[in-house]
C-alpha cells in the first residue's frame, strides 16, 4: 500500500516530492522478520533494521573511523572519475538506492551539475527521515534541483520509482549489495537490471576480498561504535515490538568466512536467558554463548561480481578501483532490450 504524494515546497524554492510506501508495512515486515528469524535453530535478522535514527548517527560515525575503509576508497574513486562518469552517461537524474545521508553522493551531483545536465534527485531509503532530510539538504545546496524522494523498501517498491525524465545513473554505493545473500543479492539485482532503460547506467559499490585481519578491524573498530551499531539492532525490537531485550547481555562478534568471502556480525549471548517480544507473544530463549547473526557484508572478487552482473542481465562497461583495490565501482548497461 502507498500513501499518497505529498508535493511541497523546499527552503530554498524548489519542489521537493516526497513518496511513501511503507504506510504499516515497515512494522510488519519487522514483526514477519522477527517471527522467522529468531525461532530459528540458527537466529538470524536481515539488517535493514539497523537504521532508526540511532543506526543511521553510528553508521555516518563508522564511514569516519580509520579501520572503516569502503567510504573514503569510494569517496576517492567517485572524486577522481565523477567528471568522466558524468559524462560517459550524459545523465540529468540520479536515482540512489540505499541513499542514507547521501554524503558521497554530492561528488557526483557535482560533476553532473557542472557538465550542465543534472535535474533530478530520487533518493530511494527504508528510513523516512533520511529521506526527507536529505530532500531538504540537497534542494538548498544544489539551486534548481528536484528532489523526488522515496521512502521505501528496494527489495519491494522498485516499480514504484518516478519514470525517467532522461539518461539516469542509478547508484548503489557503499557497498549495500553485498549485505544481501547470494539468492536475494541475484533477485535485488535482477530488479534493477529490469527497471535501467537503454540510456540509463547502474553504478554499483562493491567491497573486495583482502586480507582477512584488515576486514574484521573495519567490523569491529578500537572505539566499539560499530559494536554499539550492532546491538543498536536490539533497541529497535524493544522499541518497535515491545520487546525486553538488554544489549548488555550481548557480545559483538564480526568474523570473516573464508568459504563465503563474506563478514558476518553476530551478537553472542552472555548468559542463558529468555526474552520476550510482548508484540508477538513471543519468547526467544538464549543459550549462553549462543549467535543470532545481524549481518553479512559479502567482499567480491571480479570474477564473482561480473558473474552476479552477467546472471542479472547486465554488461559491465567500467571497472574502477582506489590505487590499493579496496574497493570497486562498476559502471553497467543492460544486457539486450
Ligand atoms: N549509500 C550510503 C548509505 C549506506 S548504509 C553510503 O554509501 O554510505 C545502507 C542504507 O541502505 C541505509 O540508509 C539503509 O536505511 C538503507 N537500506 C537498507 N536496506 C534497505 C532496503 N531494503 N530498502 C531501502 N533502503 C535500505
Ligand atoms: C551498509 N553496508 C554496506 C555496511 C557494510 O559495510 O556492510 C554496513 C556496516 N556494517 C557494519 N559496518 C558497516
Amino acid at each position: 500500500m502507498s500513501t499518497p504524494a505529498v508535493p511541497r515546497q523546499g527552503i530554498a524554492g524548489e519542489a521537493i516530492r516526497i513518496d511513501s510506501h511503507l504506510a504499516g508495512s515497515a512494522e510488519r515486515s519487522l514483526a514477519d522478520d522477527v517471527l522467522d528469524g529468531l525461532t530459528r535453530p540458527f537466529k538470524e535478522l536481515p539488517p535493514k533494521h539497523f537504521y532508526d535514527a540511532r543506526g543511521a548517527e553510528l553508521f555516518d560515525q563508522i564511514c569516519e573511523l580509520p579501520e572503516y575503509y569502503p567510504t573514503r576508497c569510494e569517496r576517492t574513486i567517485l572524486a577522481e572519475r565523477a567528471e568522466e562518469l558524468a559524462e560517459l552517461t550524459g545523465a540529468v537524474e540520479l536515482v540512489e538506492l540505499g541513499s542514507g545521508t547521501a554524503a558521497k553522493t554530492r561528488v557526483l551531483l557535482d560533476a553532473l551539475s557542472a557538465a550542465g545536465t543534472l535535474e533530478r534527485y530520487v533518493p530511494v531509503d527504508v528510513t523516512e527521515t533520511m529521506v526527507r532530510d536529505c530532500a531538504e539538504a540537497l534542494t538548498s545546496e544544489y539551486p534548481g534541483l528536484r528532489v523526488h524522494g522515496v521512502i521505501g523498501d528496494f527489495e519491494r517498491h522498485l516499480q514504484h520509482l518516478p519514470q525517467a525524465i532522461g539518461p539516469r545513473i542509478i547508484a548503489f554505493l557503499g557497498g549495500t549489495i553485498g549485505n544481501f545473500p547470494p539468492g536475494s543479492r541475484r533477485r535485488l539485482l535482477r530488479g534493477i537490471a529490469r527497471m535501467l532503460g537503454g540510456d540509463d547506467h547502474l553504478l554499483m559499490g562493491t567491497d573486495l576480498v583482502k586480507d582477512p585481519r584488515v576486514l574484521v578491524a573495519a567490523y569491529d573498530d578500537a572505539q566499539g561504535v560499530t559494536a554499539e551499531f550492532n546491538r543498536n539492532v536490539l533497541l529497535v525490537l524493544n522499541r518497535e515490538l515491545r520487546a525486553d531485550f538488554d544489549p548488555q547481555d550481548f557480545d559483538h562478534v564480526a568474523l570473516f568466512d573464508t568459504e563465503h568471502e563474506w563478514i558476518e556480525m553476530r551478537l553472542r549471548a552472555r548468559r542463558e536467558h529468555t526474552v520476550l517480544v510482548r508484540d508477538l507473544d513471543l519468547a526467544v530463549h538464549f543459550d549462553e554463548g549462543e549467535e543470532l547473526r545481524t549481518e553479512i557484508s559479502a567482499k567480491f572478487t571480479p570474477a564473482r561480481l561480473e558473474g552476479d552482473l552477467a546472471a542479472a542481465g547486465l554488461d559491465l562497461a567500467s571497472w574502477l578501483t582506489d590505487p590499493d583495490e579496496l574497493f570497486a565501482l562498476t559502471l553497467s548497461r543492460r544486457s539486450s532490450l
